[in-house]
């Protein structure tokens, strides 16, 4: 992370998008029309005020909230959300970058257990070179690849093979065409194709991470689990809302928009898959296993479940264990028999990714009293001790991932994410190294711990009263339109980037969540924070805060010492690409998530108590600059 002095960001800003919006037309259609899937946060609910987009001309008369999202010159500037439903003239309007869902994003891909799990594809295949049957040699054909098969290989003598019907009903035809040779593709004892020549080096298998906001995948040579190519992309369900609760809203008991979610999350996927494919240079019908972990919500929408249980209380999935469908159900273009394995989920929003996650860590395997967050924008917490297992998730809220924040955004290219208080100045790192645009969540901690170092807010989250002559950084205070104090990260003359006193709010709900949750979770298993021996951090926004501001608001428990802290990085990716090579992972997958205990939070004792007390900053006293 590179930190400048809050004036030295002077590259010049992406460029934006213009599209030409028809008399009419819902600007959504006008992008998409164009090739844009824009953002919406909040599901295009006019909450959140981030679906800003700029008339070049005609602007429509303010409507709803704008007037509170956007100062009266910017409104003059012509500045509007994109969401408000509205018949405007025919019209150039500009995307910003920050409203587009591809725009560059920052997705955590590495993740611990990266390398270090062994293979047990549930697919094999072997080149067979057979003789041509002879009146002293008649035996069946299937009976035939049969032996060969176990000539190949020899530690698979018992298992007999067997054939769908279709593929029994071309298989002679194709046996003699390639003259009784070719590559037996075998998966547990069904022989899924006879392919021409010997492709038995081209075995494929590709992991899935499916994350609220971003998609993270890996394409893998199954036998040596080497990870060939990978890629990442923003959620295509970004357009139905930046959390999970949006999505279930839009989703529940509408099929059309549950078909709609699906094929763009399938579409999404597809176009990782070639990308993948191509980047290694392999055919996508080589890869046979795909696996896929996500959270509760992200799995249903995968699956074209409602998710509608998922959004009411108590919070019920539509199921629990693994389960395998044939990748042809979801039309995705690899090889015609491969099948898709979709990871268990725990219970309520404890889902896939976090069973993933469990197993990139061993976190079954080790020793002591283990917990593992994952600071998304739902909280999930695993607490181990003993052979003992339990689970909870908490409504951290979006803040994390810069969702709710006035002038938040995800880790994409302009977003700060990180702040420095140093030599009389604010010194920002900015993702991309460009002009700031907006905070992500990393930014915002580091900005809160910050503040708190140097008393600027106080351990109730409170902000200083703005004073005139206030020394640095008290000098950043001052009061915003409305009468709240806000902090101003960086000025420039198209407009100021502030944190509000609302904003720290949203962060300290988000971190008291997730304190209230370890805590109770401890409680259930009779233990506290000071028992803990090891804090495993997984998700991509663990790997970027600054683990002195972490401690400081209180996400990590106070008197853990740095070494006892983990960072997982995207632990899920790498729980999902083991599973997707080795039926002893997916195995292990089922066992963890049954053993899991689920525990609802609301229902233990004390946890209003215990979340009012989180809200608190932990005590520090502020130092000097
Ligand atoms: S205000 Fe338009 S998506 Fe939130």
């Amino acid at each position: 992370m590179q930190y400048r002095a809050d004036s030295a960001h002077n590259a010049p800003p992406d460029p934006e998008v213009m599209i030409t919006l028809q008399p009419g037309e819902s600007l959504q259609s006008a992008a998409a029309r164009s090739g844009h899937d824009l953002s919406m946060p909040c599901g295009g609910q006019g909450r959140c005020g981030k679906c800003r987009v700029r008339f070049a001309e005609n602007a429509p008369a303010p409507e709803g909230r704008e007037g509170h999202f956007f100062s009266e010159a910017q409104l003059e500037a012509g500045w509007r959300l994109a969401c408000t439903p509205r018949s405007a003239k025919e019209a150039n309007v500009f995307l910003p970058p920050e409203v587009l869902v591809s725009s560059p994003h920052q997705i955590m891909m590495a993740g611990r257990g990266s390398q270090a799990h062994k293979t047990a594809p549930r697919v094999s295949k072997a080149f067979l070179s057979m003789n041509t049957p002879t009146a002293d040699d008649s035996e069946s054909d299937l009976l035939r690849i049969e032996r060969a098969w176990h000539a190949a290989h020899p530690d698979r003598r018992k298992e007999s093979l067997h054939v769908s019907l279709p593929l029994l009903q071309t298989l002679g035809a194709r046996l003699r065409s390639q003259s009784f040779s070719g590559t037996a593709v075998v998966r547990e004892g069904e022989l899924l194709d006879f392919e021409e020549g010997d492709t038995a080096d081209a075995l494929y298998a590709v992991a899935f991470d499916l994350g609220t906001t971003t998609l993270a995948a890996a394409l893998l040579d199954m036998r040596s689990g080497a990870v060939l190519a990978s890629a990442a992309e923003m959620n295509p369900l970004i357009t139905w809302g930046d959390d999970v609760i949006s999505r279930i809203t839009a989703a529940a008991g509408n099929s059309d928009t549950l078909k709609a979610m699906q094929a763009a999350l399938l579409k999404k996927i597809a176009r990782m898959l070639e990308a993948m494919a191509g980047e290694a240079g392999i055919a996508l019908q080589h890869i046979y296993e795909i696996a896929f972990a996500g959270n509760t919500t992200m799995e249903h929408l995968l699956c074209g479940v409602d998710p509608a249980p998922l959004g009411q209380v108590p919070f019920v999935s539509a199921f629990s264990r693994s389960h395998r469908y044939a990748a042809r159900h979801f039309g995705l273009p690899v090889h015609s028999e491969a099948e898709c394995h979709v990871f268990p989920v725990i219970g309520g929003f404890v889902g896939g990714d976090t069973v993933a996650a469990l197993l990139a860590t061993d976190f079954d395997a080790g020793d002591g009293i283990r917990l593992l967050m994952d600071a998304g924008t739902n909280g999930e917490l695993v607490l181990a001790h003993g052979d003992r297992l339990w689970a909870a998730s908490t409504a951290a809220g979006p803040a994390f991932e810069g969702a709710r924040i006035s002038r938040g955004m995800r880790a994409a290219r302009g977003a700060v994410e990180g702040v420095l208080f140093r030599e009389n100045t604010v010194s920002l790192a900015v993702i991309g190294g460009g002009v700031p645009r907006g905070i992500c969540g990393s930014g915002l901690i580091d900005l809160c711990g910050e503040m708190l170092r140097t008393g600027v807010l106080d351990k109730s989250g409170c902000m200083c009263s703005p004073e005139d002559g206030a020394p640095f950084p008290k000098s950043r205070l001052r009061y915003d339109r409305q009468g709240g104090v806000e902090f101003v990260l960086y000025s420039s003359e198209s407009g100021d980037i502030t944190v509000t006193q609302q904003d720290i709010r949203e962060l300290q709900l988000g971190t008291a969540a997730l304190r209230a949750g370890m805590t109770l979770l401890l409680r259930t298993a009779g233990l506290s924070p000071e028992d803990l021996d090891v804090l495993f951090i997984a998700g991509g926004f663990g790997s970027y805060i600054r683990m002195e501001h972490a401690c400081r608001i209180g996400l990590i428990p106070e008197g853990l010492a740095p070494e006892r802290v983990c960072i997982a990085g995207n632990a899920a990716l790498s729980g999902v690409k083991w599973a997707s090579v080795s039926t002893e992972a997916c195995a292990l997958a089922d066992s963890l998530a049954r053993r899991v205990m689920h525990i609802d939070l609301s229902t233990v004792p004390d946890f209003a108590e215990t979340f009012v007390l989180a809200t608190l900053f932990p005590d520090t006293e502020p130092d000097t600059l």
